[in-house]
Formats: C-alpha cells, sequence, structure tokens
C-alpha cells in the first residue's frame, strides 16, 4: 500500500546524553518482530481459540486487528446490506427524523465516539443552527458517569427544546453497551427512555429513535427487541471493548455525525499493512513500543501524550482508558497523562521541567490546521507590546511553543518523541486509533500481560453491588 502514513519522530528521546542510543533500540528488534508474528498469526476461529489457547492469555480478544479489513470487504461485496452499508443507512434515517441524538455507554463504549466527536467536528459544534451543522444532529454523552446534575442537565435541554418544529425538538437515542448489563448505561437508558416516551407522545413507535450496539443477547439485546429498534448493531465477537472504536461502537455515532466512516476503516487498514510490512526501525507501532518500554524501564513511568491540538484532547482521554486498562495489572503498567498545550504549559510544565524523572512526553502534533491562519496583526494600541510579532500567525507561534518546549525538556535529559499526523481526517485518525491499539497490545506481550479483559475493574462493582442491595 503506498498511502501517505502519519509519522513517528524518536530523535527527542534518543542519544549518548539520554542514556539511549538507536543501537540499544535494535537490540529489541528480534523480540518484537516474535511479538509481532505472535499476534498476527492467530487465525484461529473464537471458539477454537477458547479451547486451545493457555487461560494466563484468555481472553484473546484479537478481532480488532482484521474488523477493518472484514468491514471493507463486506462492504464492497454488498454495498447496502453490510455492516457499513447498514451504519451509513442507519444514520441518514436518524438525521431526518431528529436534531439530537443522546448517547449512552461507558469506557469503551463511549471514550472513541467521544474522541472522534472532538476531532472531526467543527469546534462548538453543538452550537450550530441547524443549517450551519449541515443537517447533523446535536449529540450528547451520558450513562458514562453517575451523575446526577449531568443527568437532569441534559433532560432539562431536551425537554426545554420540547417545543416548535417537530424536527428540531425530536432527538434519539444511541445506547451502546457490549454486555448489555452495565449499570451506567442501563440507568441511564432507563431515565433517558422515560423523557422519550413523554417527547415521541406514542405517535411513532419508540423504536424508531433508540439505536442500540450490543451483543446477540444480554438485557440490552432483549430490551431493544421489546421496543422493537428498527435498526440495531452489534459489537463483534472478539472485539474488547476499548479495542472496539472501529467497530459499530464508534462508527454508528460518528456516521450519525456524518464523518466519512469507510475512511476511518481504510486508515486502519494503512496501519495494519504497515504493521505487518515494515521493519523494527521504521514500523510506527513498534518503534514507539520500543522507544517507551525502554525509558520505562529507565524510570519513566509516566507517559505524557502531550497534544498539540485541542480537539484531539478526548483522543487523548481514550489513550488514558487503552493504556491504563491493558497494561496496569500485575503490578506493572505506565501511568498514563494527557495533557492539552499549549494550556497546560501554564500548569504543568514546571513539574515536566523539573520534577521527577519518571516521564516520558510524546508529542502528538498536526502538521497542517484545519482553518486559515489567524495573524497576530498591527494595532494602533500597542500598549501589549505585540507590533513586533504583527507578521506572526498563530500556528507559527503554536510551533515555537512546541520546539521550545522540546528545546526546554532535552537540555534537561528529558526525553520525548513526536506522533505527526499531517491533518486532522478520519483517515490518518483511523490510523492513529489503530497504531495506539496494536501498540498497546504489543507492549502487553512484551511485558508478559495480557492486554485484553479488565479483572480489576469487577472488584468495585462487587461491592458497589452489595451495598445497593443491602441499602434500606
Ligand atoms: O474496555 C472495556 O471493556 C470497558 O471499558 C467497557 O467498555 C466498559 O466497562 C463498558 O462495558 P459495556 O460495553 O459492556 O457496557
Amino acid at each position: 500500500m503506498s498511502e501517505i502514513l502519519m509519522r513517528f519522530d524518536p530523535t527527542g528521546a534518543l542519544g549518548a546524553d539520554l542514556g539511549l542510543t538507536r543501537e540499544d533500540v535494535s537490540r529489541l528488534d528480534a523480540p518484537l518482530a516474535e511479538v509481532r508474528s505472535e499476534i498476527l498469526d492467530v487465525d484461529l476461529p473464537l471458539w477454537e481459540q477458547k479451547q486451545t489457547i493457555p487461560p494466563s492469555k484468555q481472553p484473546l480478544d484479537t478481532a480488532f486487528i482484521e474488523w477493518p479489513a472484514e468491514l471493507m470487504s463486506a462492504y464492497h461485496q454488498d454495498r447496502l446490506n453490510s455492516e457499513l452499508g447498514r451504519i451509513i443507512g442507519a444514520a441518514k434515517r436518524l438525521r431526518d427524523l431528529v436534531d439530537r441524538v443522546v448517547v449512552l455507554g461507558i469506557g469503551g463504549s463511549s471514550a472513541g465516539a467521544m474522541a472522534l466527536m472532538n476531532a472531526c467536528c467543527q469546534p462548538y459544534f453543538n452550537e450550530l443552527t441547524r443549517a450551519e451543522r449541515g443537517g447533523r444532529p446535536r449529540m450528547y454523552f451520558e450513562g458514562n458517569n453517575l451523575d446526577n446534575d449531568s443527568m437532569q442537565g441534559l433532560l432539562h435541554l431536551l425537554q426545554h427544546n420540547a417545543s416548535g418544529d417537530s424536527l428540531e425538538k425530536n432527538w434519539a437515542i444511541v445506547v451502546i453497551s457490549k454486555s448489555g448489563g452495565t449499570i451506567e448505561t442501563a440507568v441511564s437508558l432507563r431515565v433517558f427512555l422515560r423523557a422519550l416516551r413523554q417527547n415521541a407522545s406514542g405517535s411513532e413507535s419508540l423504536g424508531q429513535y433508540v439505536v442500540p450496539v450490543t451483543g446477540t443477547t444480554g438485557k440490552l439485546a432483549d430490551l431493544a427487541t421489546a421496543l422493537g429498534c428498527v435498526d440495531r448493531f452489534l459489537v463483534p465477537e472478539g472485539v474488547g471493548g476499548r479495542f472496539s472504536i472501529l467497530s459499530s461502537v464508534g462508527l454508528v455515532p460518528a456516521a450519525i455525525l456524518g464523518l466519512d466512516i469507510v475512511a476511518l476503516v481504510q486508515g486502519a487498514m494503512a496501519m495494519n499493512e504497515h504493521f505487518r510490512q515494515a521493519p523494527c526501525e521504521s514500523n510506527l507501532v513498534l518503534d514507539f513500543v520500543a522507544i517507551n518500554h525502554l525509558w520505562e524501564q529507565r524510570g519513566a513511568s509516566t507517559r505524557v501524550l502531550s497534544i498539540w491540538n485541542k480537539s484531539l484532547e478526548y483522543v487523548g482521554f481514550w489513550y488514558d482508558q487503552l493504556l491504563a486498562e491493558s497494561l496496569g495489572k500485575a503490578g506493572q503498567g505506565a501511568l498514563p497523562l494527557t495533557t492539552v498545550n499549549t494550556r497546560d504549559l501554564h500548569s504543568r510544565a514546571q513539574q515536566h521541567q523539573e520534577g521527577r524523572r519518571d516521564k516520558i512526553f510524546n508529542n502528538l502534533i498536526v502538521d497542517q490546521w484545519r482553518f486559515d491562519a489567524v495573524r497576530v496583526g498591527t494595532s494602533d494600541q500597542d500598549q501589549d507590546d505585540l507590533n513586533r510579532l504583527a507578521q506572526r500567525t498563530v500556528p507559527q507561534m503554536m510551533d515555537a511553543a512546541i520546539r521550545g518546549t522540546n528545546q526546554a525538556l532535552r537540555s534537561d535529559r528529558r526525553p520525548t518523541t513526536n506522533i505527526h499526523l499531517p491533518k486532522i481526517d478520519e483517515f490518518f485518525l483511523g490510523q492513529l486509533f489503530q497504531m495506539l491499539m496494536l501498540a498497546t497490545v504489543v507492549e502487553g506481550r512484551l511485558l508478559g500481560i495480557n492486554p485484553y479483559g479488565q479483572p480489576g475493574v469487577e472488584k468495585y462493582k462487587k461491592f458497589m453491588n452489595e451495598i445497593l442491595n443491602s441499602a434500606e
């Protein structure tokens, strides 16, 4: 494949002065190549995996790797009836029916859609008129907490807009839960369904306004049947929650927002191809793992994703979950930390520059801004002393901040890397998500940790349920 790829530049993390050289990194080539083969060689059907894979490697949710190719092949064979075709069709139906969509889900069932919306939609998208939004519905996220006031706030907003033009007052629910039994999602669905029933006032079937994304069986699947949902989508077997952004879990909300979901999937396929073919040193996935892993061994147990474009902040939150839930096991796993700059230079830079030497900074940089560059410009009132910078633009100033911050960290022997996205679009985001998911799995195997499953999360649920069931 000859498509343009995002780039990874680890220069700021390498050098004799830092104590990590390219020669040190190349010593990891053989183990990394072995892990790559192991990951790519899993082509057993799921039922067979369950029988032949040792318990230490269960669950083995590797299906996210080949899922983009499966989606695309089905799309080429039968556009309308394939999964992608059905998602695009359902999104169009909703766009013609409602002006607001409430997405209910938590963890892997919501982080990806939030990242996609914030990255790809215009800033302040929900504030725009329907015409300015190109007819695409506003989108809100709930069910990702047990926050009474946030829930009430959204219910109030939906009710407040319940009069006037019928399309503008209409709203729908997309409810996403792989297990179909997560308490936060289930409670919010019950509450929002109650409000939806009042809003739809029996005119049409509620099933038109609720789109579930869940497993083949389970409580949510049963409820979807009872509601008569006209569009429903499956979370594919063998795709874990935090690895599901490029399945119906992320693609249904993305399509409703009018994003090019085919390009997202193609981006992931391009990254898969690169991961398979490229030699270690020039392999984005393997080099990213090697550098971060070797720095962790040298004490960099905090992995800062330093983001230089506000719209990618939720990509950072998505990655926080991916890394923390996948590798935070058996007393291991780096601590992920998302920062957005230059904002956080004014809150965290002091500690990053002079605090504990326990961090590596992976900059996430977008090479091309979406909109025209804003110029500082001249003013008759130069009390702010900015006329000296009158010809400069905001992107030029940002570029100076990135380079200046990297230089400052280097001058104190602190490691940085640069992940470059040529621009923010669905194709490059598809690459980025797939790169980070593959990297997390490779690193898990390198550490001897199963990156899938999250047994530790069950503990709080057990105690919480005991408390709820015993409370008066
Ligand atoms: O990564 C995971 O598997 C989790 O974060 C889940 O996505 C999260 O717990 C929500 O689960 P469910 O989709 O079953 O409601």
